[in-house]
């Protein structure tokens, strides 16, 4: 059976305007993703990488160009519905993680649930569960400050993961990390896949896109190559 299209970009282009100039950071942009995927971006600083994933992540939008997720065209969602998409649909892991520094690990997990009338008890139970599956049960108190750059990494992975997304967005997930703990966030993101999510990173790490089974090169915001593992 084939699998269900999570992602379609159809010539997704976009401009920046810097007063009287245009920086053309994405051509044209087409490719599909399917249920299940995982997928991991490459190419030089510049080329177009955290636009194109800020843009499938509902963060900004493309100049020209569609882009559907899950068969929807999203622009024609309205505001409130372009917020159940990027709050329910997407998961977003950022290179910097943006924890909340005052809250511990347990709260950081459970806030993304705040905003969808989740009772409090089965927030942090979620959250609770999300952090042992990660390896984090005996560190759901520790506030960001008090975990290392792993740990801080895989509490931003759970709480990308508790609104159970269908597509996880990450730019560079393994840039600070040690090449054993990024194996072992990449075992993660494997196991995710194999669950049935969609998995985009975006990275600089040679061996992550050896391990990828598809990788896109893009090159002055076009793609050079989509290369598929057998
Ligand atoms: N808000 C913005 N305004 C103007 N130009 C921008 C803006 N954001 C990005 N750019 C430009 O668009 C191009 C693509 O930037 P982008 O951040 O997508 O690159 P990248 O591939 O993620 O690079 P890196 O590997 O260094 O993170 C760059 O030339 C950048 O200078
Ligand atoms: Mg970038």
């Amino acid at each position: 059976m084939q699998k269900k299209e999570t992602i379609a970009l159809e010539a997704v282009s976009k401009t920046y305007s810097q007063g009287a100039v245009a920086v053309h950071a994405l051509g044209s942009i087409s490719f599909k993703v399917h249920e299940g995927e995982r997928v991991s971006i490459i190419g030089p600083s510049g080329c177009g990488k955290s636009t194109l994933l800020h843009i499938l992540g509902l963060l900004d939008v493309p100049t020209g160009g569609k882009l559907f997720l899950d068969g929807t065209d999203v622009s024609t969602l309205d505001e409130q519905q372009l917020a159940h998409f990027r709050g329910r649909k997407i998961g977003f892991i950022f290179q910097s993680f943006f924890l909340i520094p005052t809250m511990d690990a347990l709260s950081n997990v459970a806030l993304p649930m705040m905003f969808y009338d989740v009772p409090e008890h089965a927030r942090l139970h979620k959250a609770q569960l999300m952090l042992e599956r990660l390896g984090m049960g005996d560190r759901l108190h520790h506030l960001p400050s008090e975990l290392s750059g792993g740990q801080r990494q895989r509490v931003a992975i759970a709480r990308a993961l508790v609104n159970d997304p269908s597509v996880l967005l990450a730019d560079e997930p393994t840039g600070n990390l040690d090449s054993r703990s990024g194996e072992e966030v990449l075992k993660i993101f494997d196991e995710l896949s194999r669950e049935g999510k969609t998995i985009i990173i975006v990275t600089h790490d040679p061996n992550i896109a050896k391990m990828s089974p598809r990788i896109i090169r893009l090159k002055d915001g076009n793609i050079e190559s989509d290369e598929k593992k057998r």
